[in-house]
Protein backbone atom coordinates (compact mmCIF):
# COMPACT_ATOMS: atom_id res chain seq x y z
CA UNK A 1 0.00 0.00 0.00
CA UNK A 2 2.56 2.59 0.94
CA UNK A 3 3.98 2.50 -2.70
CA UNK A 4 0.78 3.67 -4.31
CA UNK A 5 0.92 6.72 -5.94
CA UNK A 6 -1.74 8.58 -4.91
CA UNK A 7 -1.01 11.75 -6.62
CA UNK A 8 1.42 12.42 -9.81
CA UNK A 9 2.34 15.35 -11.68
CA UNK A 10 4.61 15.02 -15.00
CA UNK A 11 6.09 17.91 -16.89
CA UNK A 12 4.44 20.55 -15.08
CA UNK A 13 5.48 24.41 -16.61
CA UNK A 14 4.56 27.64 -15.12
CA UNK A 15 5.93 31.12 -16.39
CA UNK A 16 4.64 34.32 -14.98
CA UNK A 17 5.75 38.33 -16.43
CA UNK A 18 9.80 38.02 -16.05
CA UNK A 19 10.03 34.25 -13.81
CA UNK A 20 9.92 30.96 -15.18
CA UNK A 21 8.44 29.62 -11.29
CA UNK A 22 8.06 25.76 -12.35
CA UNK A 23 10.45 24.25 -15.32
CA UNK A 24 9.59 20.48 -16.25
CA UNK A 25 8.22 19.44 -12.80
CA UNK A 26 7.99 15.26 -11.97
CA UNK A 27 6.72 15.42 -8.54
CA UNK A 28 4.66 12.06 -6.74
CA UNK A 29 2.93 11.49 -3.45
CA UNK A 30 2.32 8.02 -1.96
CA UNK A 31 -0.74 7.26 -0.42
CA UNK A 32 -0.83 7.40 3.40
CA UNK A 33 3.02 8.97 3.48
CA UNK A 34 3.81 12.69 3.71
CA UNK A 35 5.58 14.15 1.02
CA UNK A 36 7.68 17.33 2.00
CA UNK A 37 9.22 19.99 -0.30
CA UNK A 38 12.02 22.04 0.65
CA UNK A 39 13.17 25.02 -1.10
CA UNK A 40 14.36 28.61 -0.61
CA UNK A 41 11.71 31.22 -0.75
CA UNK A 42 10.42 32.00 -4.50
CA UNK A 43 11.57 28.28 -5.66
CA UNK A 44 8.28 27.43 -6.78
CA UNK A 45 6.55 25.69 -3.98
CA UNK A 46 3.21 26.93 -3.53
CA UNK A 47 3.26 27.41 -7.35
CA UNK A 48 3.21 23.85 -8.11
CA UNK A 49 0.61 23.22 -4.75
CA UNK A 50 -1.87 25.90 -6.51
CA UNK A 51 -1.58 23.99 -9.47
CA UNK A 52 -2.15 21.32 -8.14
CA UNK A 53 -5.18 22.78 -6.16
CA UNK A 54 -6.29 24.01 -9.49
CA UNK A 55 -5.82 27.85 -8.90
CA UNK A 56 -3.43 28.31 -11.53
CA UNK A 57 -3.34 26.90 -14.91
CA UNK A 58 -0.06 25.07 -15.64
CA UNK A 59 1.64 26.12 -19.26
CA UNK A 60 2.35 22.57 -20.04
CA UNK A 61 2.12 18.97 -18.33
CA UNK A 62 0.03 16.88 -16.33
CA UNK A 63 -1.43 15.86 -13.03
CA UNK A 64 -2.69 12.03 -12.35
CA UNK A 65 -4.60 10.82 -9.79
CA UNK A 66 -4.77 6.99 -8.62
CA UNK A 67 -2.98 6.82 -11.91
CA UNK A 68 -5.45 8.53 -14.18
CA UNK A 69 -4.65 11.30 -16.12
CA UNK A 70 -7.29 14.70 -14.61
CA UNK A 71 -7.72 18.41 -15.31
CA UNK A 72 -7.89 20.45 -12.28
CA UNK A 73 -9.63 23.79 -13.48
CA UNK A 74 -10.23 25.22 -9.50
CA UNK A 75 -9.99 24.59 -6.20
CA UNK A 76 -13.87 23.08 -6.43
CA UNK A 77 -12.88 20.94 -8.91
CA UNK A 78 -9.90 20.13 -6.95
CA UNK A 79 -11.83 18.85 -3.66
CA UNK A 80 -14.06 16.62 -6.38
CA UNK A 81 -10.65 14.92 -6.85
CA UNK A 82 -10.26 15.11 -2.87
CA UNK A 83 -7.68 17.52 -2.72
CA UNK A 84 -8.00 19.92 0.03
CA UNK A 85 -4.99 22.65 0.48
CA UNK A 86 -4.19 25.11 4.13
CA UNK A 87 -2.67 28.01 2.16
CA UNK A 88 0.04 29.33 3.08
CA UNK A 89 -1.59 33.02 2.76
CA UNK A 90 -4.17 33.31 5.41
CA UNK A 91 -6.84 34.98 3.43
CA UNK A 92 -9.13 35.61 5.46
CA UNK A 93 -12.11 38.12 5.59
CA UNK A 94 -11.55 40.13 8.99
CA UNK A 95 -15.80 40.49 8.98
CA UNK A 96 -16.73 37.02 8.76
CA UNK A 97 -17.83 35.13 11.73
CA UNK A 98 -16.11 31.54 11.98
CA UNK A 99 -19.55 29.75 11.18
CA UNK A 100 -19.50 31.43 7.64
CA UNK A 101 -15.56 30.69 7.42
CA UNK A 102 -16.14 27.03 8.29
CA UNK A 103 -18.71 26.77 5.35
CA UNK A 104 -17.10 29.35 2.84
CA UNK A 105 -17.24 27.93 -0.87
CA UNK A 106 -19.77 25.29 0.07
CA UNK A 107 -22.48 27.01 1.69
CA UNK A 108 -25.62 24.21 2.39
CA UNK A 109 -28.79 25.43 0.39
CA UNK A 110 -32.31 24.62 2.18
CA UNK A 111 -35.56 24.24 0.23
CA UNK A 112 -36.41 27.52 -1.07
CA UNK A 113 -33.31 27.51 -2.73
CA UNK A 114 -31.38 29.99 -0.24
CA UNK A 115 -28.48 29.36 2.40
CA UNK A 116 -29.59 27.25 4.98
CA UNK A 117 -27.73 29.23 7.55
CA UNK A 118 -29.75 27.25 10.75
CA UNK A 119 -27.62 24.22 9.23
CA UNK A 120 -24.29 26.47 9.02
CA UNK A 121 -24.94 27.07 12.24
CA UNK A 122 -25.94 23.76 14.05
CA UNK A 123 -23.16 22.18 12.03
CA UNK A 124 -20.74 24.71 13.25
CA UNK A 125 -21.82 23.97 16.91
CA UNK A 126 -20.95 20.50 16.58
CA UNK A 127 -17.41 21.41 15.09
CA UNK A 128 -16.50 23.58 17.57
CA UNK A 129 -17.63 21.15 20.18
CA UNK A 130 -15.55 18.40 18.23
CA UNK A 131 -12.72 20.01 17.98
CA UNK A 132 -12.52 21.64 21.35
CA UNK A 133 -12.15 25.07 20.20
CA UNK A 134 -11.73 28.17 21.83
CA UNK A 135 -14.11 30.25 20.29
CA UNK A 136 -18.20 30.24 19.24
CA UNK A 137 -19.63 30.06 15.91
CA UNK A 138 -20.71 33.82 15.84
CA UNK A 139 -17.35 35.06 16.62
CA UNK A 140 -16.03 37.17 14.13
CA UNK A 141 -12.66 36.33 12.85
CA UNK A 142 -11.20 39.41 13.24
CA UNK A 143 -11.03 38.59 17.36
CA UNK A 144 -9.15 35.63 16.97
CA UNK A 145 -5.62 35.48 17.00
CA UNK A 146 -3.79 34.07 13.63
CA UNK A 147 -2.73 30.53 15.86
CA UNK A 148 -6.11 30.10 15.82
CA UNK A 149 -7.35 31.10 12.20
CA UNK A 150 -4.30 29.11 11.19
CA UNK A 151 -5.67 25.89 13.09
CA UNK A 152 -8.77 26.64 11.90
CA UNK A 153 -7.82 26.22 8.31
CA UNK A 154 -6.06 23.13 9.40
CA UNK A 155 -9.12 21.30 10.96
CA UNK A 156 -11.07 22.77 8.02
CA UNK A 157 -9.01 20.86 5.00
CA UNK A 158 -8.68 17.71 7.49
CA UNK A 159 -12.20 17.22 8.17
CA UNK A 160 -13.53 17.54 4.80
CA UNK A 161 -12.51 14.07 4.11
CA UNK A 162 -9.63 14.52 1.79
CA UNK A 163 -7.78 12.34 0.15
CA UNK A 164 -4.86 14.99 -0.50
CA UNK A 165 -4.03 17.42 1.93
CA UNK A 166 -1.79 20.02 0.88
CA UNK A 167 -0.07 21.90 3.77
CA UNK A 168 1.77 25.35 2.73
CA UNK A 169 3.65 26.26 5.87
CA UNK A 170 0.92 25.18 8.12
CA UNK A 171 2.83 26.15 11.71
CA UNK A 172 3.81 29.31 10.96
CA UNK A 173 1.60 30.72 13.33
CA UNK A 174 0.67 28.42 15.87
CA UNK A 175 1.58 27.56 18.80
CA UNK A 176 3.95 24.48 19.82
CA UNK A 177 1.13 22.88 21.49
CA UNK A 178 -0.98 23.18 18.40
CA UNK A 179 1.64 22.03 16.12
CA UNK A 180 2.14 18.79 18.84
CA UNK A 181 -1.87 18.74 17.73
CA UNK A 182 -0.99 18.99 14.03
CA UNK A 183 1.34 15.93 14.05
CA UNK A 184 -1.09 13.74 15.71
CA UNK A 185 -3.68 14.55 13.07
CA UNK A 186 -1.47 13.84 10.56
CA UNK A 187 -0.42 10.27 11.93
CA UNK A 188 -4.10 9.57 11.99
CA UNK A 189 -4.53 10.69 8.32
CA UNK A 190 -1.69 8.41 7.21
CA UNK A 191 -2.99 5.82 9.01
CA UNK A 192 -6.55 6.61 6.78
CA UNK A 193 -4.12 6.29 4.03
CA UNK A 194 -4.15 9.86 3.22
CA UNK A 195 -1.31 11.25 1.05
CA UNK A 196 -0.09 14.66 2.49
CA UNK A 197 2.58 17.25 0.73
CA UNK A 198 3.96 19.22 4.01
CA UNK A 199 5.73 22.34 3.12
CA UNK A 200 7.78 23.84 5.58
CA UNK A 201 11.37 25.90 5.94
CA UNK A 202 11.69 24.76 9.69
CA UNK A 203 13.97 22.06 8.89
CA UNK A 204 13.82 19.85 11.93
CA UNK A 205 9.23 19.16 11.68
CA UNK A 206 10.57 18.25 8.02
CA UNK A 207 12.50 15.70 9.28
CA UNK A 208 10.26 14.93 12.24
CA UNK A 209 7.21 14.32 9.82
CA UNK A 210 8.67 13.30 6.25
CA UNK A 211 8.90 10.07 4.78
CA UNK A 212 9.53 11.53 1.48
CA UNK A 213 11.60 14.57 0.64
CA UNK A 214 11.77 16.61 -2.47
CA UNK A 215 14.02 19.69 -2.87
CA UNK A 216 13.12 22.44 -5.73
CA UNK A 217 15.37 25.38 -6.67
CA UNK A 218 14.86 27.81 -9.12
CA UNK A 219 11.78 26.26 -10.06
CA UNK A 220 13.18 22.57 -10.84
CA UNK A 221 13.55 19.35 -8.85
CA UNK A 222 16.98 18.84 -7.53
CA UNK A 223 15.98 15.13 -5.97
CA UNK A 224 13.46 13.33 -4.17
CA UNK A 225 14.28 10.76 -1.74
CA UNK A 226 12.99 8.90 1.05
CA UNK A 227 13.73 11.04 4.44
CA UNK A 228 15.76 8.01 5.69
CA UNK A 229 18.48 8.20 2.83
CA UNK A 230 19.21 12.30 3.16
CA UNK A 231 20.82 14.23 6.01
CA UNK A 232 19.71 17.66 7.07
CA UNK A 233 23.02 19.23 5.49
CA UNK A 234 22.71 17.26 2.17
CA UNK A 235 19.00 19.25 1.91
CA UNK A 236 19.89 22.41 2.80
CA UNK A 237 23.07 22.51 0.10
CA UNK A 238 20.87 21.34 -2.41
CA UNK A 239 18.24 23.72 -1.42
CA UNK A 240 20.56 26.78 -1.31
CA UNK A 241 22.82 25.26 -4.00
CA UNK A 242 25.86 26.02 -2.37
CA UNK A 243 27.62 25.13 1.07
CA UNK A 244 26.62 27.18 4.08
CA UNK A 245 29.16 27.89 6.40
CA UNK A 246 27.90 30.20 8.85
CA UNK A 247 24.66 30.42 9.48
CA UNK A 248 24.80 33.29 11.89
CA UNK A 249 27.26 36.13 10.80
CA UNK A 250 27.57 37.90 13.87
CA UNK A 251 29.70 40.30 14.98
CA UNK A 252 30.72 41.40 18.35
CA UNK A 253 30.58 45.36 18.29
CA UNK A 254 31.61 47.44 21.17
CA UNK A 255 28.06 48.85 22.29
CA UNK A 256 27.43 52.40 22.89
CA UNK A 257 25.32 53.94 25.18
CA UNK A 258 21.70 53.24 26.32
CA UNK A 259 19.67 53.97 23.82
CA UNK A 260 16.13 52.23 25.05
CA UNK A 261 14.91 51.69 28.29
CA UNK A 262 11.31 50.85 29.10
CA UNK A 263 10.17 50.85 32.82
CA UNK A 264 7.22 48.85 34.77
CA UNK A 265 5.22 48.40 31.76
CA UNK A 266 1.89 46.72 32.31
CA UNK A 267 -1.31 46.01 30.65
CA UNK A 268 -4.08 44.33 33.02
CA UNK A 269 -3.89 40.54 32.14
CA UNK A 270 -1.55 41.06 28.83
CA UNK A 271 2.32 41.33 30.60
CA UNK A 272 3.53 43.08 34.10
CA UNK A 273 6.31 45.07 35.63
CA UNK A 274 8.72 45.07 32.20
CA UNK A 275 11.36 46.46 32.85
CA UNK A 276 14.36 46.08 30.18
CA UNK A 277 17.07 47.97 28.19
CA UNK A 278 19.09 48.09 25.30
CA UNK A 279 22.32 49.79 23.56
CA UNK A 280 23.41 51.44 20.63
CA UNK A 281 24.44 48.82 18.35
CA UNK A 282 22.88 46.17 20.77
CA UNK A 283 20.87 43.21 19.21
CA UNK A 284 18.42 42.33 22.30
CA UNK A 285 16.46 39.36 21.72
CA UNK A 286 12.97 38.15 23.21
CA UNK A 287 12.74 34.78 24.24
CA UNK A 288 9.54 32.57 25.56
CA UNK A 289 7.20 30.40 24.46
CA UNK A 290 4.14 31.16 22.30
CA UNK A 291 1.84 32.79 24.34
CA UNK A 292 4.10 34.14 27.17
CA UNK A 293 3.12 37.98 26.19
CA UNK A 294 6.02 39.16 24.14
CA UNK A 295 3.99 40.22 21.23
CA UNK A 296 1.46 41.83 23.30
CA UNK A 297 4.26 43.74 25.16
CA UNK A 298 5.50 45.02 22.15
CA UNK A 299 2.83 45.89 20.39
CA UNK A 300 1.82 47.98 23.49
CA UNK A 301 5.17 49.96 23.26
CA UNK A 302 4.84 50.73 20.11
CA UNK A 303 1.33 52.08 20.67
CA UNK A 304 -0.52 50.03 18.72
CA UNK A 305 -2.27 48.45 21.89
CA UNK A 306 -2.86 50.11 25.25
CA UNK A 307 -0.92 50.01 28.14
CA UNK A 308 -2.03 50.93 31.21
CA UNK A 309 1.09 51.69 33.16
CA UNK A 310 5.01 52.26 32.17
CA UNK A 311 7.08 54.57 30.38
CA UNK A 312 9.35 54.60 27.30
CA UNK A 313 12.96 56.37 27.35
CA UNK A 314 14.34 57.10 24.04
CA UNK A 315 18.09 58.35 23.66
CA UNK A 316 17.64 59.66 27.67
CA UNK A 317 14.31 61.42 26.78
CA UNK A 318 10.81 59.99 27.72
CA UNK A 319 8.40 59.71 25.02
CA UNK A 320 4.95 59.69 25.07
CA UNK A 321 3.83 56.94 22.39
CA UNK A 322 0.28 56.38 22.04
CA UNK A 323 -0.04 55.40 18.16
CA UNK A 324 2.64 53.86 15.90
CA UNK A 325 3.08 57.78 14.66
CA UNK A 326 3.97 58.73 17.64
CA UNK A 327 6.47 55.86 17.67
CA UNK A 328 8.32 56.33 14.51
CA UNK A 329 8.52 59.99 15.08
CA UNK A 330 10.52 59.31 18.32
CA UNK A 331 12.77 57.16 15.86
CA UNK A 332 11.38 53.44 17.27
CA UNK A 333 10.05 51.18 14.53
CA UNK A 334 8.17 47.95 14.73
CA UNK A 335 8.26 44.76 12.25
CA UNK A 336 4.80 43.35 12.79
CA UNK A 337 4.36 39.27 13.53
CA UNK A 338 1.53 39.41 10.69
CA UNK A 339 2.35 40.73 7.36
CA UNK A 340 -1.28 41.17 6.79
CA UNK A 341 -1.11 43.70 10.43
CA UNK A 342 1.71 45.43 9.23
CA UNK A 343 -0.08 46.58 6.34
CA UNK A 344 1.12 45.06 3.06
CA UNK A 345 -1.42 46.08 0.01
CA UNK A 346 -1.92 42.87 -1.87
CA UNK A 347 -2.71 44.48 -5.29
CA UNK A 348 0.06 47.31 -4.97
CA UNK A 349 3.69 47.22 -6.28
CA UNK A 350 6.74 46.27 -3.96
CA UNK A 351 7.81 49.37 -4.72
CA UNK A 352 4.41 50.97 -3.20
CA UNK A 353 4.72 48.79 -0.28
CA UNK A 354 7.99 49.27 0.35
CA UNK A 355 7.96 53.53 0.86
CA UNK A 356 6.86 55.52 3.38
CA UNK A 357 4.68 57.07 1.08
CA UNK A 358 2.51 54.29 1.04
CA UNK A 359 2.90 53.94 4.91
CA UNK A 360 1.77 57.66 5.40
CA UNK A 361 -1.21 57.14 3.24
CA UNK A 362 -2.22 53.74 4.53
CA UNK A 363 -1.59 53.10 8.15
CA UNK A 364 -0.36 56.49 9.82
CA UNK A 365 -2.08 59.46 8.26
CA UNK A 366 -0.09 62.21 8.58
CA UNK A 367 3.24 61.54 9.20
CA UNK A 368 5.34 63.03 7.11
CA UNK A 369 9.08 61.84 5.33
CA UNK A 370 10.84 62.84 2.31
CA UNK A 371 12.57 59.73 0.81
CA UNK A 372 13.77 59.66 -2.66
CA UNK A 373 11.35 56.75 -3.20
CA UNK A 374 12.73 55.16 -5.93
CA UNK A 375 16.53 55.11 -5.35
CA UNK A 376 16.18 54.32 -1.81
CA UNK A 377 14.02 51.23 -2.20
CA UNK A 378 16.35 50.12 -4.99
CA UNK A 379 19.36 50.20 -2.84
CA UNK A 380 17.65 48.59 0.14
CA UNK A 381 16.12 45.74 -2.00
CA UNK A 382 19.84 45.32 -3.45
CA UNK A 383 21.22 45.12 -0.14
CA UNK A 384 18.50 42.51 1.38
CA UNK A 385 18.37 40.59 -2.00
CA UNK A 386 14.70 40.71 -2.66
CA UNK A 387 13.78 38.98 -5.45
CA UNK A 388 10.97 40.28 -7.93
CA UNK A 389 11.03 41.08 -11.57
CA UNK A 390 10.67 45.15 -11.13
CA UNK A 391 9.77 47.27 -8.66
CA UNK A 392 5.99 47.34 -10.32
CA UNK A 393 5.25 44.19 -9.62
CA UNK A 394 2.49 43.61 -7.55
CA UNK A 395 3.88 42.29 -3.77
CA UNK A 396 1.13 39.51 -3.76
CA UNK A 397 2.71 37.76 -6.76
CA UNK A 398 6.34 37.45 -4.68
CA UNK A 399 6.88 34.38 -2.77
CA UNK A 400 6.07 34.72 1.07
CA UNK A 401 9.76 35.50 2.46
CA UNK A 402 10.60 38.17 -0.14
CA UNK A 403 7.10 39.59 0.84
CA UNK A 404 8.87 39.54 4.03
CA UNK A 405 11.58 41.50 2.49
CA UNK A 406 9.88 43.99 1.49
CA UNK A 407 8.28 45.38 4.29
CA UNK A 408 11.19 44.95 6.49
CA UNK A 409 12.99 47.79 3.71
CA UNK A 410 9.66 50.02 4.44
CA UNK A 411 10.99 49.83 7.92
CA UNK A 412 14.98 50.32 7.68
CA UNK A 413 13.72 53.36 5.22
CA UNK A 414 12.56 55.13 8.27
CA UNK A 415 15.87 55.36 9.59
CA UNK A 416 14.84 54.82 13.41
CA UNK A 417 17.34 54.55 16.30
CA UNK A 418 15.28 51.58 17.61
CA UNK A 419 13.62 48.89 15.59
CA UNK A 420 11.91 45.85 17.01
CA UNK A 421 11.31 43.02 14.56
CA UNK A 422 8.81 40.45 15.85
CA UNK A 423 9.23 37.15 14.35
CA UNK A 424 11.49 38.57 11.41
CA UNK A 425 12.62 35.00 9.89
CA UNK A 426 8.95 33.59 10.24
CA UNK A 427 8.41 31.40 7.14
CA UNK A 428 11.63 32.29 5.74
CA UNK A 429 14.22 29.83 4.24
CA UNK A 430 17.67 29.13 4.93
CA UNK A 431 19.33 31.80 2.87
CA UNK A 432 17.18 34.19 3.12
CA UNK A 433 17.37 34.00 6.48
CA UNK A 434 20.86 34.37 6.44
CA UNK A 435 20.51 37.71 4.53
CA UNK A 436 18.46 39.02 6.87
CA UNK A 437 20.56 38.56 9.59
CA UNK A 438 23.51 40.08 7.63
CA UNK A 439 21.01 43.29 7.34
CA UNK A 440 20.55 42.79 10.72
CA UNK A 441 24.71 43.09 11.79
CA UNK A 442 24.87 46.00 9.12
CA UNK A 443 21.87 48.34 10.84
CA UNK A 444 23.60 48.04 14.31
CA UNK A 445 27.08 48.47 12.92
CA UNK A 446 25.66 51.87 11.75
CA UNK A 447 24.88 52.20 15.85
CA UNK A 448 20.95 51.75 15.86
CA UNK A 449 19.55 48.81 18.37
CA UNK A 450 17.27 45.71 17.52
CA UNK A 451 15.21 44.48 19.71
CA UNK A 452 14.36 41.05 18.44
CA UNK A 453 11.13 38.50 18.84
CA UNK A 454 11.91 34.99 18.03
CA UNK A 455 10.13 31.93 18.77
CA UNK A 456 13.53 30.01 17.27
CA UNK A 457 16.09 29.95 19.54
CA UNK A 458 19.09 29.05 17.56
CA UNK A 459 18.77 32.42 15.42
CA UNK A 460 18.46 34.28 19.13
CA UNK A 461 21.32 32.79 20.60
CA UNK A 462 22.93 33.36 17.07
CA UNK A 463 22.37 36.88 16.53
CA UNK A 464 21.57 38.35 20.26
CA UNK A 465 24.07 40.09 22.33
CA UNK A 466 21.59 39.67 25.47
CA UNK A 467 18.46 37.55 25.73
CA UNK A 468 15.35 38.57 28.03
CA UNK A 469 13.11 35.52 28.42
CA UNK A 470 9.21 36.11 29.31
CA UNK A 471 6.75 33.49 30.15
CA UNK A 472 3.32 34.34 31.34
CA UNK A 473 3.54 37.89 30.85
CA UNK A 474 6.39 38.76 32.82
CA UNK A 475 9.99 38.85 32.27
CA UNK A 476 11.54 35.91 34.08
CA UNK A 477 15.27 36.32 33.39
CA UNK A 478 17.93 37.81 31.51
CA UNK A 479 20.71 36.31 29.97
CA UNK A 480 24.39 37.54 28.69
CA UNK A 481 25.95 35.69 25.36
CA UNK A 482 28.95 34.55 26.91
CA UNK A 483 26.18 32.19 29.37
CA UNK A 484 23.93 31.66 26.73
CA UNK A 485 22.55 27.96 26.58
CA UNK A 486 19.15 26.58 25.08
CA UNK A 487 18.81 25.17 28.54
CA UNK A 488 18.55 27.94 30.10
CA UNK A 489 16.55 29.79 28.19
CA UNK A 490 14.11 27.09 28.18
CA UNK A 491 14.00 27.01 32.14
CA UNK A 492 13.09 30.68 32.37
CA UNK A 493 10.55 30.16 29.69
CA UNK A 494 8.73 27.65 31.35
CA UNK A 495 8.98 29.32 34.83
CA UNK A 496 5.53 29.63 36.62
CA UNK A 497 6.03 32.95 38.29
CA UNK A 498 5.04 32.94 41.44
CA UNK A 499 3.64 36.82 42.19
CA UNK A 500 6.34 37.37 45.14
CA UNK A 501 8.74 36.59 42.45
CA UNK A 502 7.30 38.70 39.93
CA UNK A 503 8.17 41.49 42.43
CA UNK A 504 11.61 40.65 42.44
CA UNK A 505 12.87 40.68 38.81
CA UNK A 506 14.44 44.03 37.22
CA UNK A 507 16.67 44.01 34.73
N1 LIG B 1 0.76 35.22 -9.16
C1 LIG B 1 2.03 35.41 -9.48
N2 LIG B 1 2.39 36.36 -10.39
C2 LIG B 1 3.68 36.54 -10.74
N3 LIG B 1 4.70 35.83 -10.23
C3 LIG B 1 4.44 34.88 -9.32
C4 LIG B 1 3.08 34.63 -8.90
N4 LIG B 1 3.11 33.63 -7.98
C5 LIG B 1 4.42 33.29 -7.83
N5 LIG B 1 5.21 34.03 -8.63
C6 LIG B 1 6.67 33.92 -8.77
O1 LIG B 1 6.98 32.57 -8.96
C7 LIG B 1 8.14 32.18 -8.22
C8 LIG B 1 7.82 31.04 -7.29
O2 LIG B 1 7.02 31.54 -6.21
P1 LIG B 1 6.37 30.61 -5.09
O3 LIG B 1 5.40 31.45 -4.34
O4 LIG B 1 5.87 29.36 -5.71
O5 LIG B 1 7.64 30.30 -4.17
P2 LIG B 1 7.72 29.43 -2.83
O6 LIG B 1 8.68 28.33 -3.08
O7 LIG B 1 6.37 29.05 -2.37
O8 LIG B 1 8.41 30.46 -1.84
P3 LIG B 1 8.16 30.78 -0.24
O9 LIG B 1 8.98 29.80 0.52
O10 LIG B 1 8.71 32.15 -0.05
O11 LIG B 1 6.71 30.69 0.03
C9 LIG B 1 8.63 33.45 -7.53
O12 LIG B 1 9.63 34.02 -8.33
C10 LIG B 1 7.40 34.33 -7.50
O13 LIG B 1 7.76 35.68 -7.50
MG1 LIG C 1 5.22 29.59 -0.74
Amino acid sequence: MADDIKLRVEGIEKSFPGVKALDRINFSVRKGTVHALCGENGAGKSTLMKIINGQYKPDAGQIYIDGKAVTIRNPIEASEYGIAMIPQELNYVPELTVEENLFLGKLPVNKFGGVDWKKVHNDAVKFIEEEKLPYGPKQKLKTLTVSDIQMLEIIKAVSNKAEVIIMDEPTSSITEREVASLFKKIEELKKQGVAIVYISHKMDEVFKIADDITVLRDGTVVSSDRAADIELDTVITRMVGRKMDSVYPKEKLELGDKIFEVKNFSEKNMFAKINFEARKGEIVGFAGLVGAGRTETMRAIFGLDHHDTGEVIIDGKKVDIKSPEDAIQNGLVMLAESRREDGIIPVRSVKENASLANLKRFIFGGFAHKVREKDDVTKVFQQMNVKTPTLDTPIASLSGGNQQKVLLARWILCEPKVMILDEPTRGIDVGAKFEIYKLMTDIVKQGKTIIMVSSEMPELIGMCDRIYVMSQGYITGCIERESFNQESIMRYAMKETKESEREEFVS
